[in-house]
């Protein structure tokens, strides 16, 4: 590409600019990963950030409330929900899964017509797109909706000069937008670009024609889809709109394809260096004859993707858009081998730099964050390439079959087992079977996936309280039947090994095949070699499966080691197996992988223990499992808050020291003589033993065993797994302290990702206490005290954190609970005076009933009520106090020993006089305290309680305070009128 007079970063910056200019903050883009909002995989578009906003819901003190006027460029994946553009990408010019979208907004200030005028003068004066070649639309209305056609957008087009062969109406597909199946939505104007220009391409507007492109839409913020499906119209009216920056790019370097800007080019680059493919062409479908263009496309899509969701904290796995992660890394990892031979195993990861150089400028994070992606991008493609070959070949034989029988479709039990056993992506496989022109029935796959999963659940606990090797079946193994011992030293190589079954057990007895058990049961496996890890020392044991492609698969759920028998527990989901058969294990390398996180974290966190309290914290137990690891010692005392905080920078500058893990097999008495070693007391260890040290080489050690040096080390007997070094552990957090016995303490921690995840939850909480602190004080704030304190005795964070947490909050209770009392105190007075002045006004009055100007304080109501019985006892009161923001209202009445007859209906409802004598108690009409609360009640929700003459209740509809005041006038109108 020659010069070009649009760089793709200089539209960016023109497009700030201009917006700028015009009185818009330029904000950061916000996650694309929306961390608090379940309902959404991604962000898909740029108004996520601002849907607060728009509903009226944003905190008052949140910086954003302020905003009137915004631009951005919104970091937006679409691959996944409602949005989803990946089957798409790679066959067309236009489409991405992540792409940047330029966006401006009006919060409640400008509408319709400034959004048109200014979206114009940008396109057509400033990038100086030639207007004959823009197409605008408006929302052509919905008559079942009751919506009327956007005639005002049509007419603000036309006014600034757009002809009218170039505006174009639109249904509500293309012109009404919506967030999601809740949410703000409206209607939208979008402006289209042709391509090719010098004709009239009205017809190809939203026809999919990628040379006719939207580039632009602008909604028309009115409106709140409601879970119903109707639209609840929003308190303002707002802008918000959306441009494709690639697209646009793409428009203003005048090329046919977002894919040959310089928004592409520089990673097209890079995968050309990395693979030696030949050059990108920019050539689509049956022209791109050899596929290598499609991959380029898609490799340099999905890196992006990739790299944005995990720099914001998405990881991958089997679940919402953990799995999307995972989908969309294998996909692309399919298309680098498949295409350009590249080898697998860390190849994304080398093209990440290009990325990280191209747009680390305007998304810092990619920056910060490069050596994580690296790390989760390698572990992640590591895992597929074990299966990626075998995967294929399977398909392969499928697809050779199918067409030997000349079939045109795939089997949905093929399909789930390319999933379940190979990992491929159920898209994946469907893009392979189109490659190949078969079909697959999504309803079959599903049948598939349900029948495997009743199999598991159904033998779950079958494993679960599987027999163990008792003595005498192990002696039958060695003295009769002479099987080895297992081998398992494979469990401290990543990657599959091969191993050749000896026996199957049945819970009871022997057998040489399967073929004569029950289907569906649980059966336990003896296998010469394994890399299984049998549960030990704490640490979990592995899960995973053992299979021969295409022949039998195995589900391992539990692995145990009996007298050095590695038994394998778990079902046969197809196939059967025999002694003597060779087979692939696969342990699940994406589980083992936070174990070892938490197994060698624990090992740093004891020998910060111990440098921290002293030599006297011996381990007293310990769990390593996939989530969390949990270590009990011996320690008097509660671990105070600052030598908590100590452990944990200890252990997390051991970490960071990226300290490399040594581990080797040494005579027992050697080993126990190297200063500091720690052992579990009590336990007996083999001999010889396997020393496991942290950042300090064994033999070195073993050379002079006595050094003092050493107390810096952790050095532990353990036959565990441990990464590699310690930088692979990214960070420890310790998320409890407590008591389990007497002079035994618990630490609870993560590491990793679920340590990265707790941070991130604490820095969200962080913001709630800022914005509670920033609250003025009030009602709104004492309910928000609430909520907040709620919220904090739920939150897992890091125990250090969650006490300064627990201290902010606490100052800020009292500060609310304090002005709360002060507040009370002035309203009780407010009542009592305001009930005061009416008898004082109204001498000849006997009754108030009315609202006083106080909130849900029903210490005021009682202030009121004891003055009455104590000196006014002639007197009758009903009151109520409450506020919508607090969500209550309060009512107390008080029966005055005097009655009323009432002559004149009431004329209003704050204060409702009730005259003429009749000498007569109240109480001899049937006018009971009991009975005229219950009244209220009715109408404003709650119960009452109290002793006659008085009473007060309590009620959640403060919507009817007006109501219950009339009810209540009402009531006592009805009792004296007789
Ligand atoms: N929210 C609008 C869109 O994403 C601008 O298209």
């Amino acid at each position: 590409m020659g010069e070009v007079k649009w760089p793709a970063a200089l539209v960016r910056k023109t497009f700030f600019d201009f917006f700028d200019q015009r009185g818009h903050t330029i904000v950061p883009s916000g996650s694309v990963v929306p961390h608090n909002d379940p309902s959404l995989l991604f962000t898909n578009a740029g108004m996520n950030q601002f849907k607060p906003i728009f509903l009226g819901t944003i905190g008052k003190t949140d910086p954003m409330a302020r905003l009137k006027r915004a631009a951005d460029s919104q970091k937006v994946i679409r691959a996944g929900g409602k949005h989803n553009d990946l089957d798409d990408v790679g066959k067309d010019s236009y489409h991405h899964t992540f792409f940047e979208m330029l966006g401006n907004w009006s919060f409640g200030d400008y509408f319709k017509k400034e959004a048109i005028a200014m979206s114009w003068e940008l396109l057509t004066s400033v990038y100086g797109l030639d207007p004959e070649r823009l197409y605008v639309t408006y929302f052509e209305g919905d008559s079942s909706l009751g919506l009327e056609p956007d005639l005002e957008a049509k007419e603000l087009w036309k006014a600034i000069g757009v002809p009218e062969d170039q505006i174009l109406p639109g249904n509500m597909k293309d012109n009404f937008w919506e967030m999601g199946d809740q949410g703000p939505c409206g209607p939208c104007s979008e402006v289209h670009y042709d391509k090719i220009g010098g004709r009239n391409a009205a017809d190809l507007v939203n026809m999919d024609d990628a040379m006719v492109v939207e580039i632009w839409n602008i909604v028309f913020m009115q409106f709140d889809r409601q879970k119903d499906k109707s639209l609840k119209t929003l308190p303002a009216k707002h802008i918000d709109t959306g441009m494709g920056y690639e697209r646009l790019v793409s428009a203003l370097q005048n090329t046919q394809s977002n894919y040959a800007t310089d928004c592409f080019t520089p990673l097209f680059k890079q995968i050309q260096e990395v693979t030696g493919a030949r050059l990108y062409t920019d050539k689509y479908g049956k022209d791109d004859v050899d596929g290598i263009d499609t991959a380029y496309r898609v490799i340099a899509d999905h890196i992006r993707t990739l790299s944005f969701a995990i720099s914001d904290g998405a990881v991958p796995n089997n679940d919402g858009r953990g799995y999307v992660i995972r989908r969309i890394l294998r996909r692309g990892v399919r298309y680098a081998r498949k295409y350009m031979n590249a080898e697998i195993g860390s190849f994304f990861s080398k093209i990440l730099p290009a990325l990280v150089d191209h747009m680390g400028g305007q998304f810092p994070e990619l920056v910060k964050k490069q050596g994580d992606i690296k790390e989760i991008l390698d572990e992640e493609e590591e895992a597929f390439s074990r299966t990626l070959d075998r995967g294929e070949a399977q398909f392969e034989k499928y697809a050779a079959k199918a067409a030997r029988d000349n079939v045109k479709k795939l089997d949905g039990d093929i399909v789930w087992r390319l999933y379940d056993t190979f990992g491929f992506p159920v898209d994946l496989t469907k893009l392979m079977a189109d490659e190949r022109g078969l079909d697959i029935d999504e309803n079959e796959v599903d049948v598939a996936k349900e029948k495997a999963r009743e199999a598991s659940k159904a033998v779950k606990d079958s494993v679960e309280t599987f027999s163990k090797l008792n003595v005498h079946q192990i002696a039958e193994l060695e003295q009769q039947r002479k099987v080895a011992r297992t081998n398992d030293d494979a469990k401290f190589v990543k990657g599959d090994s091969k191993g050749k079954v000896q026996l199957i057990f049945d819970g009871k007895t022997f057998h040489n095949s399967t073929k004569d058990l029950q289907p569906n049961t649980a059966i336990g496996l003896l296998l010469d070699n394994t890399n299984f890890y049998a549960e030990s020392g704490g640490q979990v044991a592995d899960t995973g499966r053992i299979v021969i492609d295409d022949v039998v698969e195995f589900k391992v759920m539990e692995v145990q080691n009996y007298g050095g028998y590695i038994l394998h527990s778990g079902y046969i989901e197809y196939g059967e197996l025999k002694a003597g058969d060779e087979v692939i294990c696969e342990y699940d390398e994406l589980r083992r992988s936070p174990i070892r996180n938490n197994h060698s974290g624990t090992h740093v966190l004891n020998h910060s223990l111990r440098q921290v309290l002293g030599d006297d914290i011996n381990q007293k137990g310990s769990l390593v499992d996939n989530e969390k690891l949990r270590f009990d010692f011996s320690h008097k005392t509660q671990v105070k808050i600052e030598e908590l905080r100590k452990i944990e920078d200890m252990a997390n500058a051991y970490i960071r020291r990226n300290a490399k893990i040594y581990s080797k097999d040494v005579d027992l008495d050697l080993a126990r003589a190297i200063e500091g070693v720690r052992a579990v007391f009590g336990e007996t260890y083999p001999n010889p033993v396997r020393v496991v040290s942290v950042g300090m080489d064994v033999d070195t050690m073993l050379k002079d065993p006595k050094k003092q040096e050493w107390r810096q080390y952790s050095v532990e007997f353990c036959g565990g797994t441990h990464v590699e070094h310690t930088g692979l552990i990214k960070e420890l957090v310790i998320v409890e302290e407590s008591g389990i016995a007497k002079g035994i303490r618990r630490i609870i921690a993560y590491t990793g990702e679920a340590a990265h995840q707790v941070q991130r939850e604490a820095t969200e909480f962080n913001k709630k206490l800022d914005a509670l602190e920033a609250l003025p004080f009030g009602s709104e704030k004492e309910a928000q005290v609430k909520a907040v304190s709620q919220d904090l005795s739920q939150l897992v964070v890091s125990t250090l954190t969650k006490d300064e947490f627990n201290q902010r909050f606490q100052k800020i209770s009292t500060s609310v609970v304090n002005e709360q009392k002060k507040r009370q105190k002035a309203e009780a007075k407010t009542a009592l005076d305001t009930v005061l002045k009416h008898f004082e006004k109204n001498q000849d009055s006997k009754v108030f009933v009315g609202k006083l100007p106080i909130g849900g304080n029903a210490k005021a109501l009682t202030e009121v009520i004891k003055h009455f019985q104590g000196k006014d006892k002639e007197k009758s009161v009903y009151m109520f106090g409450g506020s919508k923001e607090e969500s209550v209202v309060v009512h107390g009445v008080f029966v005055g020993s005097v009655g009323y007859h009432v002559t004149s209906p009431p004329t209003h409802s704050e204060s409702h006089m009730l005259t003429s004598v009749l000498s007569q108690h109240l109480s001899s009409r049937g006018v009971t305290a009991e009975q005229w609360a219950a009244s209220v009640s009715e109408v404003v929700g709650g119960r009452s309680g109290g002793k006659e003459p008085s009473r007060q209740g309590q009620g959640t509809n403060p919507e009817k305070i007006d109501e219950g005041v009339e009810t209540a006038t009402k009531w006592l109108n009805e009792k004296l009128k007789l």
